[in-house]
């Protein structure tokens, strides 16, 4: 049993995936990051404590033989047939307690975190999402705040703000809902709200469309929205980004703000990654050369450490833009480079990789499949990293690239233009451009590759880019600012000097 502390600040905090335990994208990383880094503040706070539990759906794909994972207790939920039935189980994670949610009848806990079908992405989440509440009333901890992530968990807010009246435990619980990826809803799990006894929300202020939709209910419930960067909070505001909820959303801006994510920056260090070839600091650019040399022999391309290398390390999706890549790059015979493209994904978009591969074979390696130590080569060997999404909440690749002195070429939108500085003043941290045409992406990387020959100018952009600070630590503080706002009666953390 868990020892409750009367005073900790408690957190719910729920999501479809989360590292260790299995991931499929970004939002794996955060949950599997924000929640430690705030049990790490919470250590070093003098005056506030912080309870934070993570619970996560128990994916047949999680080996239990990893983690040492013990049952606690039945779940039942209602539908309009028969219960639904589930287990929880509970491990921790350096100090984290992490609940697990299995579902017995029916058994959706397939392998991948998500299908291809929305009924039965439907019933496995909205079944978590519900359980996730029932679990709370199991164990009777009273959080303070439930922090659900994207539109698999959002029907927690929404039945939380349904049912608060009658829920002793959880009536004074407040609601945080972040954003990763607006445009996926939940669309096609209508008849999974149907059958949980979720009914449509008669909100104005909504449109009809969404008023069925789980992410919609989720962010018109929610006490606090957070989107991923600064910057992707306004954009859902506006109608290339809002996927149609702009109005919606512009009416609750007084409650949305954006928070940047960090990366793992033990993990991805370059001064002691045992994956590359080399380690090194922003003292020791050259090494940075052996790595490239490496990768370029694993790969059979030309070993020529002057030439630029260019590298995409991605999802294959059409968020990931990569199309300006691919043209891009077969429109950029009359200079000099090399080309690794690392990814997994939709299948068009690997053979159209492929294809590349083919046409200009001695320039160009693609390599489709997740492959971690390649990704940690490639960001140690890579002079630029090519990320020229249509949108980025937050985005990941490009904080990496930095921090091992790979410098971005990317969009200006999202997390990507929080994150990299663009100014030719001596701030420089890597390139942006604007419009999202192959011509744009083109004329940046043009420009960028000017720079590179440029050694010394070149090397401070990559100084600069390594000592950015993309800690979750930030993140985590930032957080926990809001939590409190929200929880108002606790104080503001001060922190041990
Ligand atoms: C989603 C977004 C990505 C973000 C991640 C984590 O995958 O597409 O931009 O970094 O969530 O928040």
């Amino acid at each position: 049993m868990l020892t409750p502390n009367p005073t900790a600040l408690k957190i719910h905090f729920i999501a479809s995936e989360a590292e260790p335990f299995a991931k499929a994208g970004g939002l794996g990383d955060y949950a599997g990051s924000l929640p430690l880094a705030l049990r790490e503040l919470s250590a070093n706070a003098t005056n506030q404590q912080i309870d934070i539990r993570l619970t996560i759906p128990y994916h047949s794909s999680i080996e239990a033989d990893n983690f040492s994972i013990k049952k606690i207790c039945d779940l039942k939920i209602d539908t309009q047939e028969r219960k639904s039935e589930g287990e929880a189980f509970l491990t921790t994670i350096n100090g984290l307690p992490c609940y697990l949610i299995s579902q017995n009848s029916p058994p959706y806990m397939n392998d991948s975190v998500y299908s291809t079908d929305a009924i039965m992405d439907g019933e496995k989440y909205i079944f978590f999402s519900l359980a996730s509440l029932e679990l709370l009333r199991k164990i009777q901890w009273k959080a303070d705040i439930v922090h659900a992530n994207d539109w698999h968990t959002a029907v927690a807010i929404y039945y939380l703000a349904l049912t608060r009246n009658k829920n002793h435990l959880l009536k004074n619980t407040k609601t945080l809902q972040t954003i990763h990826n607006l445009p996926f809803m939940g669309e096609g799990t209508q008849p999974v709200l149907k059958k949980y006894n979720l009914p449509l929300l008669e909100d104005p202020d909504l449109p009809l469309w969404a008023r069925q939709l789980p992410f919609a209910l989720g962010l018109a419930k929610a006490d606090e929205i957070v989107a991923v960067s600064p910057t992707y909070s306004q954009e859902i505001r506006t109608a290339a980004f809002g996927n149609g909820l702009e109005k919606f959303l512009e009416k609750r801006k007084e409650d949305i703000s954006g928070i940047l994510n960090g990366i793992d920056i033990k993990k991805w260090n370059p001064a002691q990654d045992q994956l590359i070839e080399r380690c090194y600091t922003s003292e020791n650019l050259q090494a940075r050369k052996e790595n490239k040399r490496a990768i370029l022999s694993i790969l059979s391309l030309s070993i020529d450490e002057d030439l630029p290398l260019l590298i995409m390390v991605s999802r294959l999706d059409r968020q990931k833009g990569i199309e300006l890549i691919l043209d891009g790059l077969h429109s950029l015979k009359e200079l000099a480079w090399q080309a690794v493209l690392l990814g997994t994904g939709n299948t068009n978009l690997e053979n159209a990789c492929f294809a590349l591969e083919n046409d200009m074979p001695d320039r160009v390696r693609a390599v489709m499949r997740f492959d971690k130590k390649l990704a940690h080569q490639l960001f140690s060997a890579g002079d630029i990293l090519m990320m020229p999404s249509l949108y980025e909440p937050c985005g990941t690749s490009q904080m990496i690239a930095m921090r091992y002195g790979c410098i971005p070429v990317a969009t200006s939108v999202g997390g990507l233009k929080d994150s990299i500085t663009n100014e030719s003043d001596g701030t420089r941290t890597g390139f942006l451009f604007e419009k999202h045409t192959t011509k744009a992406f083109l004329n940046c990387l043009r420009r960028a590759l000017g720079l590179f020959n440029r050694k010394k100018v070149w090397q401070n952009i990559q100084k600069r880019a390594m000592e950015e600070d993309f800690s979750w630590k930030r993140s985590a503080e930032r957080y926990l600012k809001l939590y409190l706002g929200l929880h108002k009666q606790l104080k503001q953390p001060q922190y041990k000097k």
